[in-house]
């Protein structure tokens, strides 16, 4: 359990990690390899931990120096995976790709829903179906098996983020070209294209959301790459800054072209942001905030990511604010848990909800299923005079590095009671 009390308010400097969502998929594309590689600024969290432990069990080493993570993948043996752990991790979706290049078959729960959306994989299953690989329904598995095989394809990845990636990697080794029509291009995505022309991969990005993969011969290895940094961890931090600092903070390894909607929309609102150049962001304590509504969409519209951080914000602003979750319907449902903190809100519909002023946040015990939401908690109880509790503190460990610790170097009364 967490304990977080408001304390006069936070100062100073945080340096942004690596991405959870690029970190993922780039481990899965190093399988493709099969050599050394160095994967630089490395998130050090659970999910990863959990991808290298299932992945050591077909032979690639791994081995760790600070946040340098490198991949030996030369030797790779044809086992199974071990189902049991790939069920414990949500992320398994991303396995299908590569390993259905090793070993021409893969069976993984089927994600029927998660806290924050049904996880339909429609895109995922039609856009493998297309490049010859079959799939059958087993209870509550699906199996996939096949071979690939070679010719030009045109596949619609439906802007889904895991879609889009899966089809980068099956497609980036199969002979013929690959045009993958309505990609995601979020930032993630494209560290992955990075990462795998850095390969000598034939990628290139169109406008309206086009990506062209070319057939290449061998993609080569024993290079280092670096995972970019986490524009929702940077995000999360600048709204904290903006409600709970003395005057300004600096953000380091913050990317503003990623960020571009987001602080449009903090701007809008009030909340004073300086680009100091070198990815670091200067933000400035608001002291009256104008509310404003939001409307979530995909890259590089304003990320669903930050929506319910957003929404602490917008719990302060001296107004009604509107937001508009577009792409999950049941991301809105964190909102209960601060109707315990005594905010004024409507939920209208599953994916609208309206924020009232004024908003005094009140002692409370909270807890949360999806990961930004929890992280729109401990926002809520950075800003209370009272102290909050926040129970499953394991998603933190799971998906954000050291947040406890950067939080407590920002002067923040927060404590652990791992409880
Ligand atoms: N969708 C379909 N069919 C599909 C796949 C997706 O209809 O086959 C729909 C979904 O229902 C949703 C929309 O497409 O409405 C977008 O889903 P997407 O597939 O893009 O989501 P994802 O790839 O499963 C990733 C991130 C999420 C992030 C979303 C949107 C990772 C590991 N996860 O999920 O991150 O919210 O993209 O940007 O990259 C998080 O980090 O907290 C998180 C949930």
């Amino acid at each position: 359990m967490l304990k977080v009390k408001w304390k006069a308010s936070l100062s100073w400097e945080v340096k942004i990690s690596g991405s959870k969502n690029a970190a993922l998929p780039i481990i899965w594309a190093c399988l493709l390899l099969k050599w050394k590689i160095k994967l630089k600024n490395m998130p050090k969290i659970k999910d990863v931990e959990t991808f290298l432990d299932i992945i050591s069990e077909i032979w690639v080493k791994y081995s760790w120096n600070k946040n340098s993570l490198s991949l030996d993948t030369t030797n790779i043996k044809n086992n199974k995976l071990d189902y049991k752990k790939i069920k414990k991790i949500r992320a398994s979706i991303f396995l299908l790709s590569p390993i259905l290049h090793i070993f021409g078959n893969i069976k993984i729960p089927f994600p029927w829903w998660c806290v924050i959306w049904r996880r339909p994989i429609d895109s995922h299953l039609n856009s493998l179906k297309k490049i010859w690989y079959n799939y059958k329904y087993i209870w509550d598995d699906i199996e996939i098996s096949g071979k690939l095989k070679s010719g030009d394809k045109i596949i619609n990845s439906s802007f889904s983020v895991s879609a889009t990636e899966n089809s980068i990697i099956a497609n980036v080794v199969r002979k013929g070209q690959t045009i993958l029509k309505n990609a995601a291009l979020e930032p993630h995505v494209i560290n992955l294209i990075d990462l795998l022309k850095k390969a000598w991969a034939d990628i290139k990005i169109n406008y309206l959301h086009e990506i062209v993969i070319n057939w290449v011969e061998e993609l080569r290895s024993d290079f280092s790459f670096e995972v970019v940094s986490d524009y929702i961890e940077a995000g999360t931090f600048m709204i904290i800054w903006a409600l709970a600092s003395k005057e300004y903070i600096d953000i380091a390894n913050a990317r503003i072209s990623d960020l571009y909607t987001f602080i449009e929309k903090l701007k809008e609102a009030w909340v004073k942001v300086k680009d100091l150049w070198w990815d670091v962001l200067r933000v400035y304590k608001c002291e009256k905030i104008k509310p404003i509504n939001i409307q979530t969409n995909i890259f590089p519209g304003f990320p669903t990511d930050l929506q319910s951080p957003f929404a602490i914000l917008q719990t302060q602003a001296n107004g009604m604010s509107r937001i508009h979750e577009v792409l999950f319907e049941w991301r809105l449902n964190f909102l209960v848990e601060l109707e315990k903190m005594w905010v004024n809100l409507v939920l209208a519909n599953p994916h609208e909800a309206i924020i009232f002023w004024p908003n005094n946040l009140r002692k409370a015990t909270l807890t949360s299923w999806d990961l930004r939401a929890w992280m729109a908690m401990v926002i809520a109880a950075l800003i209370t005079e009272w102290k909050t509790k926040i129970t499953k503190t394991e998603y933190i460990y799971r998906w954000y590095e050291d947040f406890v610790g950067k939080l407590k170097a920002l002067w923040a009364d927060i404590e652990d009671t791992k409880g």
